[in-house]
């Protein structure tokens, strides 16, 4: 399961999108993942295939913090165990649970890990406990590998070019001869800062292992970042989360004021990011590669040694004495 992205903590979404009555159906690295409250009204999640005839359970219904199958009715509570099988009270219900998965709610967000058992937290940016911000978020959907978008994000020299118009124009007018990128590692990932000529240039990058990419360009006195969470969906789609964090201007008005900006950046990349060739991002010796490449390149390194032929370990199922029984065996 999630292969290539496997046993890591990912932002998914806003935890508020999890609503108590209805199932939340979103696709992660190759599998279907289904979210909904359980009865405590926590934030759960099933991979989105019923153990009965695999169907999709988020097609079925929410009832007081179970989900209910469409197909037969059986139910499951938060932690995947069956609670119902209709028709059948003799069933051993210990033996037809679903596959859940790590859930937290954490910085008003969603995050869900990619394999069946963890002992870590995700790693939350501390932009999301600064008092008084407020949150936007929209989603776009790329043709692109995950890799070839997450090294986007982390790029500079392209700013000039691709977003000349927009939030390249000032170094695009700028030019120059030299520009420095360095990637100093953190904890949680790296920090990128770039000059031009030596001038440093104004804001700085963080990425935050696996996908994560926040971009700080506070104005004086001001708190403004933009997150680029880059989900996998499968080897050729990934769902680009975009957050804009800001403490000024805060009335909901004016959040499709930063969406319209966002789209635009985005519509800017996704046409020259969706164009690479292999999707996913091959070995440095199959591209050339410059200075101003490292950061790209030290992802490409995390990306290999830590993700790569990663793969998450469903959990044994017993044998359950319906199959024992069954007349096909
Ligand atoms: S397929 Fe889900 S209950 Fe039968
Ligand atoms: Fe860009």
């Amino acid at each position: 399961m999630f292969e290539n992205f496997a046993n890591v903590w990912t932002i998914v979404g806003l935890a508020d999108d999890v609503i108590a009555v209805k199932p939340l159906a979103m696709k992660v690295a190759g599998e279907r993942v289904v979210f909904f409250r359980d009865a405590n009204g926590k934030a759960a999640a099933l991979i989105d295939r019923c153990p009965h005839r695999g169907v999709a359970l988020s097609l079925g219904r929410v009832d007081r913090g179970e989900i209910e199958c469409p197909f037969h009715g059986w139910r499951f509570d938060g932690a995947g165990r069956n609670c119902r099988v209709p028709w059948n009270p003799d069933a051993r219900r210990e033996r037809l649970g679903a596959i859940s998965l790590p859930v937290r709610e954490a910085g008003g967000l969603l995050w869900l890990f990619t394999g069946c058992a963890t002992d870590t937290q995700p790693s939350v940016s501390d932009t999301f406990s600064v008092e008084g911000v407020v949150v936007c978020a929209q989603f776009v959907t790329w043709r692109a590998h995950w890799t070839r978008v997450m090294e986007n994000m982390l790029d500079m020299p392209h700013l000039p070019f691709v977003h000349r118009r927009t939030i390249g124009k000032e170094l695009h007018r700028l030019g120059g001869q030299r520009m420095d990128v360095r990637w100093e590692e953190r904890p949680y990932g790296a920090r990128i800062t770039g000059s031009v000529d030596g001038a440093p240039r104004p804001g700085f990058l963080e990425y935050r292992f696996p996908n994560t990419m926040e971009l700080f360009i506070d104005p004086p006195g001001k708190l403004l970042r933009l997150f680029a969470i880059c989900v996998p969906e499968d080897e050729a789609t990934t769902r680009l989360l975009l957050l804009t964090t800001r403490n000024f201007a805060r009335t909901r008005l004016l959040n499709p004021v930063f969406r319209m900006m966002n789209r635009r950046i985005a519509k800017e990349d996704q046409l020259v990011v969706e164009s690479s060739q292999p999707a996913a991002v091959p070995p440095p010796a199959e591209e050339a590669s410059v200075r101003t490449d490292a950061p790209t390149l030290a992802f490409r390194r995390l990306y290999r040694q830590k993700l790569l032929g990663s793969s998450a370990v469903p959990p044994p199922r017993e044998k359950s004495e319906e199959m024992a029984g069954d007349p096909c065996d």
